[in-house]
C-alpha cells in the first residue's frame, strides 16, 4: 500500500518516496518483498502523485494498482481486487487478468525495514493457523498512533483492532500495536471486504476493520508478534523518518564493520544502503558514501569526504575533503585532500589527483600526476603525464565543448592554458605559464608566452629618481 498522501509530513512529496538510508522508503519494502517472491507476483497500490511513483520504483518489474481516491487501506484493497483476484478466466476485465492467488500478504509502503524472514514467518505462521486473517504486531513502549490489538482473552485470537482516534482510555492502555502487515486467505477476504463502512473518526474503508468482520462472521484471526520492534515501524512523521534513517545506517555500518571495514565514529558517517566497502579499508569520521557507490578494499577514506555513485578500486587513498560523484578511480590512487572529481571522471590507476584539482568527463591515464590547483575537462589525458600546478583546459567556448587530448609521457608547465579543441602529442614537453591554441607534435616543446626582458638597473634608477624630487 503506497497511495497515500503523508499528510503528517507537511510535504509536497508522496511519503513513500522520502528516502531513508539514501533511497525511497517504498524501494526499501519492494526490495524486501521481491526477496519473498517475484516481482510479477508483487503488486503496488498507488494513488497520490501516482507517476511519480511509479516511475521511481518502475525498474523493479512489480505490478500497479491505482488507487485514484484514497479511501483508506481497505479501500486499496477494495481497489485491488481485480489484480488479485481477478475472475480467473481473463476475459471481460480487458486486462487479461489469470491471477487467483490463495494468500495475500499486505506490506505497509511506508515501514521499510521489515525483514524478508518476518514476512516469511508471517505467512507460514498464517497458513499453519489456517486463519482468515493474521496480523504481525509488536510490543511498543509507546504505542501511540498506532491500532491496538485486541485479543481474544490474551489468545493467539484476535477479535479486532482500534485505531488510536477511536480508542478508549482503557484501550489506549495496550501496548500490542498492529504493525500494517497482514496475511489474508484472498477468497475470504474478498467475500467480506464490502462489509467495511467509513463509519469512523477518518470517514475511511480502514483495512483494521476487518479483523471485526471477520470476528463476527466467525472467521479465524490470529496475531503473530515480532520480537524486533524495529522492523514494524512506521514513518508518518519526519521525526519517525529521522529514526528510521538513523536505524537503517548504523545498521549498514554494523554490516560492514561485520566484512572487515574499519569505520571511526559510525555515528557521524553517513552510508547509504546498497553501498559497498571491501575489506581492510578505514573510513574515517564524517565521511559520506552515497548511492551505487563501492569502494575497494584497503583504502582510506578520509574525513570529510563525499563520494556519490563512483566505483573506486583497491588500496586508493581519499585524502580529506574529496567530493566525488559519477567517477571511477582506479587502484592505487591517490585523491585530495580537496579534490573535486565532477561526473565522468575516470582516474587511472595509480594517479595522483591532488588539491583544488577539479575535473569532468576526463580519462586520466595509469601514473599521471595533475596535484595541484587545476580544472581537466573533457580532457583524455595518457599515461605517465604531468600535469602542473594552475593548469587549466579552456574546454568551453561560450556555445560548445571541446575536448583535450594528451598523449603518453607530456610534460605540461605550471600555470598553462589548453584551448580546446588541441592534441598535445607523445612526449612532448609545455613550457610554463603556456597559452596553446594549436596542435603540438610529438617530442616537441611548445612555448606559448611572451619572451621575458630584462631592463638592468631599472628599478635602482627609479629609486634614485625619487629620492630626487623629495629633496
Ligand atoms: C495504519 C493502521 C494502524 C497501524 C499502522 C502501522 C489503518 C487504518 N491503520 O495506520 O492500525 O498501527 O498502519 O504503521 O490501516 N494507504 C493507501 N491508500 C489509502 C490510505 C493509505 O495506499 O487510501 C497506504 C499509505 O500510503 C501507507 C499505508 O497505506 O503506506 C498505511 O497508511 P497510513 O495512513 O500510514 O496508516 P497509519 O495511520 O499509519
Ligand atoms: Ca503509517
Amino acid at each position: 500500500m503506497a497511495a497515500g498522501k503523508g499528510t503528517r509530513l507537511k510535504s509536497k512529496h508522496p511519503k513513500v518516496l522520502h528516502e531513508i538510508g539514501g533511497k525511497p522508503i517504498l524501494a526499501h519494502v519492494i526490495a524486501t518483498a521481491q526477496k519473498v517472491v517475484p516481482a510479477q507476483d508483487i503488486f503496488v497500490i498507488i494513488g497520490h502523485e501516482a507517476e511519480r511513483v511509479r516511475e521511481a520504483v518502475a525498474g523493479t518489474g512489480v505490478n500497479f494498482v491505482l488507487q485514484a481516491a484514497q479511501r483508506g487501506t481497505g479501500h486499496a484493497l477494495m481497489v485491488a481486487r481485480e489484480a488479485l483476484f481477478g475472475s480467473g478466466s481473463g476475459i471481460g476485465n480487458g486486462k487479461g487478468n489469470n491471477n487467483n492467488y490463495d494468500q495475500v500478504i499486505v506490506l505497509s509502503g511506508d515501514a521499510p525495514l521489515i525483514t524478508p524472514e518476518t514476512i516469511r514467518k508471517l505467512s507460514a505462521f498464517h497458513t499453519a493457523q489456517r486463519a482468515t486473517m493474521t496480523l504481525l504486531t509488536a510490543d511498543l513502549d509507546d504505542p501511540y498512533g498506532y491500532g491496538r490489538v485486541i485479543r481474544k482473552g490474551g489468545r493467539v485470537e484476535v477479535q479486532a483492532i482500534v485505531e488510536e482516534k477511536s480508542a478508549t482510555p482503557q484501550q489506549k492502555k495496550i501496548c500490542e500495536i498492529n504493525s500494517g502487515f497482514y496475511a489474508f486467505d484472498a477468497p475470504v477476504l474478498y467475500q467480506h471486504i464490502d462489509r467495511l463502512s467509513t463509519e469512523n473518526a477518518h470517514g475511511e474503508y480502514y483495512l483494521t476493520d476487518m479483523a471485526g468482520v471477520f470476528h463476527r462472521a466467525g472467521k479465524k484471526v490470529v496475531a503473530i508478534k515480532t520480537s524486533d520492534v524495529g522492523e514494524v515501524l512506521g514513518s508518518n512523521t519526519r521525526t519517525e523518518m529521522m529514526v528510521l534513517d538513523a536505524r537503517l545506517r548504523l545498521a549498514k555500518c554494523r554490516e560492514l564493520l561485520e566484512n572487515g571495514v574499519t569505520i571511526f565514529y559510525p555515528h557521524t558517517c553517513v552510508i547509504d544502503s546498497d553501498v559497498e566497502v571491501g575489506a581492510d579499508t578505514v573510513i574515517e569520521p564524517f565521511v559520506q558514501l552515497l548511492g551505487s557507490t563501492k569502494i575497494g578494499a584497503d583504502c582510506r577514506i578520509r574525513s570529510y569526504s563525499v563520494i556519490g555513485n563512483s566505483v573506486v578500486g583497491d588500496r586508493v587513498t581519499v585524502k580529506p575533503g574529496t567530493i566525488m560523484e559519477d567517477s571511477r578511480v582506479g587502484a592505487g590512487a591517490v585523491l585530495g585532500p580537496y579534490s573535486h572529481l565532477r561526473p565522468g571522471s575516470d582516474v587511472g590507476e595509480g594517479a595522483h589527483v591532488g588539491n583544488f584539482v577539479e575535473t569532468k568527463k576526463i580519462k586520466l591515464g595509469k601514473g599521471s600526476k595533475a596535484n595541484h590547483l587545476s580544472y581537466l575537462g573533457d580532457a583524455e589525458i595518457g599515461e605517465g603525464v604531468n600535469i602542473g600546478a594552475g593548469t587549466i583546459t579552456c574546454n568551453y567556448d561560450g556555445v560548445n565543448k571541446h575536448k583535450t587530448v594528451i598523449a603518453d609521457g607530456v610534460f605540461i608547465g605550471s600555470d598553462s592554458t589548453l584551448v580546446a579543441p588541441v592534441k598535445i602529442g607523445r612526449g612532448a614537453y609545455v613550457a610554463a605559464a603556456s597559452c596553446i591554441t594549436e596542435d603540438v607534435p610529438a617530442d616537441a616543446l611548445a612555448l606559448g608566452r611572451a619572451r621575458q626582458s630584462v631592463k638592468e638597473g631599472w628599478a635602482r634608477a627609479k629609486r634614485e629618481a625619487q629620492k630626487e624630487k623629495q629633496r
